[in-house]
């Protein structure tokens, strides 16, 4: 994970450089670290500490100018977040300062053989990379230096990389860790996420793995790791600078769940021309060429895909299993003969999800990628990409995206079925408009929070559909409030993990299916015979009179695009009433690039 930002211009490095980091905070919030070129006394400067962008910039010296700088905001993998660890780092004689993000696997191996006289001031490690290049400097070129330590590494980079000794240039490389150059007016930035750019350049390159970058104040030249001028594509940014600031809200978590009216109205406006589907591409011919769909995921958009999974199975009538991708990668199982991997990602850069496109790429199976982010990583790679249209999402917690990528599912799904009676168009909007009804009533939630949510743990049951609305509903709570809380089968608690409920424990079931109601009731009678604090949320075809939380009636497939929006807020508020950082909850990242 982590983000990384450059610059080399005319215009003033640390603006840009502290402006960058904190759009790419979501990548990384335990630490924070940029180096700048002070002209007056010919020197790079280097400020880094634990803790994040805001603290960097009250330790940064903003009394000098500066064209040329590298910051970093880091997800600690090697070693605990400290000063110590903190990027930028520097070769033993302190020539060369770099910032990394990625992993290098075969960084203990490159010490032992290569650097067995080098000393080593931190735990990362990246600080391998910067003495390989000094170790290299004192035989070839500075780009040769880079580009030969660039063939010794195993794993994923993206680096930025300054010579004390040339402060005209910046050096930048890729392999697997996303980076991206823009074209501004008065000069260079490179950064992880195009985020970095909005409102400085409107144009930039994707760069591809095993890139190599040179940029001076003339422009920038990019090659291959041998050394060879590749060409590139020059793209523009469509992301709408008002769209990644908080505006009137406390926090973008809130931002974003209430913005998902809006987000369906967005989808139907892209996907549909009046009632019928719209959707370009190969994504249609690639499912119905295939006999099985094999749905690779995390998180949320792996919670996403069980309700599309249940999408394609009784809307198309399509064989579909949903995987955990770190499961997959390396665990895979006996495929069908026609299958079809569908990758959902909000993001597009997920490392675990990576290993599972390379792999069934080699094997020579065909891909679809289902994402926010068109310029990511799985969306390039894969056969072929689906954009979800939900708009930047800041909040570590995915909640816009989800209800985004359920309903992207379900127009595929309808895409590739037979069905001509269901009026898609018209009960995604019916969802928008029942969506504004549930956060009309966001008070009312909160103080069911006050009420409910008093203890350590939590549970969230359902059953079919709404078992699977619950994992991603336990997910929410446990992630922005640190309440443990699972998500499970309604009748499978009774199997052993009803042990767990005592006086007073919450319990939230989700019921809105005819066929289940009873059931998933009787599991709570169950449950409050032991002392459980029960709380039902319900659809008005299903009610009980003493359900807390009852929605509008929709599609049933569409159920959990409702039912979900409550459990967003009961852990908005749940996380808000114990003071945590909504947007940036502990130990996470947004985008996890390492596998
Ligand atoms: C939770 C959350 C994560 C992500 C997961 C996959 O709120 O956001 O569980 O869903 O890390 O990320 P993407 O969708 O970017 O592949």
């Amino acid at each position: 994970m982590c983000g990384i930002v450059g610059y080399l211009g005319k215009e003033d490095a640390r603006e840009i450089i502290l402006n960058g980091l904190r759009k790419l905070e979501y990548r990384g919030y335990d630490s924070a670290g940029i180096s700048l070129y002070k002209k007056t006394d010919n020197e790079f400067m280097i400020y880094k500490d634990k803790g994040r962008v805001a603290h960097l910039e009250s330790i940064t010296d903003f009394s000098y100018d500066t064209g040329l700088g590298i910051g970093h905001t880091r997800w600690a993998t090697h070693g605990i977040p400290n000063q110590n660890n903190s990027h930028p780092h520097q070769s033993n004689t302190k020539r060369f300062i770099i910032v990394h993000n990625g992993v290098i696997e075969n960084y203990k191996e490159l010490k032992n053989d290569i650097l067995h006289q080098t000393n080593f001031y931190s735990d990362t490690d990246t600080e391998v990379i910067a003495n390989l290049i000094e170790e290299f400097s004192h035989t070839l070129t500075v780009e040769e230096s880079i580009r030969k330590t660039l063939t010794l590494l195993e794993g994923s980079y993206a680096l930025l990389v300054i010579d004390r000794l040339n402060p005209e240039i910046m050096y930048a490389a890729k392999n697997k860790s996303p980076l991206l150059l823009g074209i501004g007016q008065g000069g260079t930035i490179i950064a992880s996420d195009v985020m970095a750019f909005v409102g400085l350049a409107n144009d930039y390159v994707t760069l591809d793995d095993k890139s190599f970058i040179e940029v001076t104040k003339d422009g920038f030249i990019i090659k291959d790791i041998i050394g060879k001028e590749t060409p590139y594509d020059i793209k523009t940014i469509d992301i709408d600078n008002f769209n990644v600031e908080k505006g009137e809200y406390a926090h973008f978590m809130l931002k974003e769940i209430n913005e998902q009216p809006s987000v369906i109205r967005n989808i139907i406006s892209k996907y549909f021309d009046g009632d019928k589907i719209t959707l370009n591409g190969n994504a249609k011919k690639m499912i119905n060429d295939s006999d099985r769909l094999y749905i690779i995921a995390a998180g949320t958009s792996m919670n996403a895909g069980f309700i599309g999974k249940e999408m394609f199975e009784k809307m198309a009538g399509i064989p579909t299993e949903v995987h955990i991708a770190s499961e997959f990668a390396y665990n895979m199982p006996l495929l069908s003969d026609n299958p079809l991997f569908i990758f959902i990602s909000q993001s597009g850069e997920t490392a675990d999800l990576r290993a599972v496109l390379v792999n069934i790429k080699r094997k020579g199976y065909r891909s679809l990628t289902i994402t926010n982010v068109k310029t990511s990583t799985l969306a390039r790679e894969a056969d072929g990409y689906v954009e979800i249209f939900a708009g930047p999402e800041i909040a570590v917690a995915s909640t816009k995206a989800y209800t985004a990528q359920i309903a992207i599912l379900s127009i595929l799904a309808m895409h590739v079925s037979d069905n001509t009676h269901l009026n898609l168009r018209k009960e995604l909007s019916k969802v928008a408009i029942s969506m504004e009804n549930i956060i009309d009533k966001k008070e009312y939630i909160k103080d069911i929070v006050k009420e409910y949510l008093t203890k350590r743990n939590c549970f969230y049951i359902g059953r079919g559909i709404d078992y699977y609305a619950s994992l991603e509903s336990a997910l929410k709570l446990k992630e922005i409030s640190y309440i443990q809380t699972e998500g499970f089968a309604a009748g499978e608690l009774k199997h052993g993990t009803i042990a767990l409920i005592e006086e007073g424990t919450p319990v939230i079931a989700i019921i809105s299916q005819k066929e289940i109601n009873k059931n998933t009731r009787s599991n709570l009678y169950e449950v409050q015979s032991r002392g459980a604090k029960t709380i039902v949320i319900s659809t008005k075809a299903v009610k009980d009179s003493s359900d807390l939380i009852v929605l509008d009636d929709v599609f049933e497939l569409f159920s959990p695009l409702l039912t979900i929006i409550p459990t967003q807020f009961i852990a908005y508020y749940a996380a808000l009433e114990r003071g945590y950082d909504i947007d940036k909850p502990r130990n996470l990242a947004k985008s996890v690039t390492v596998e």
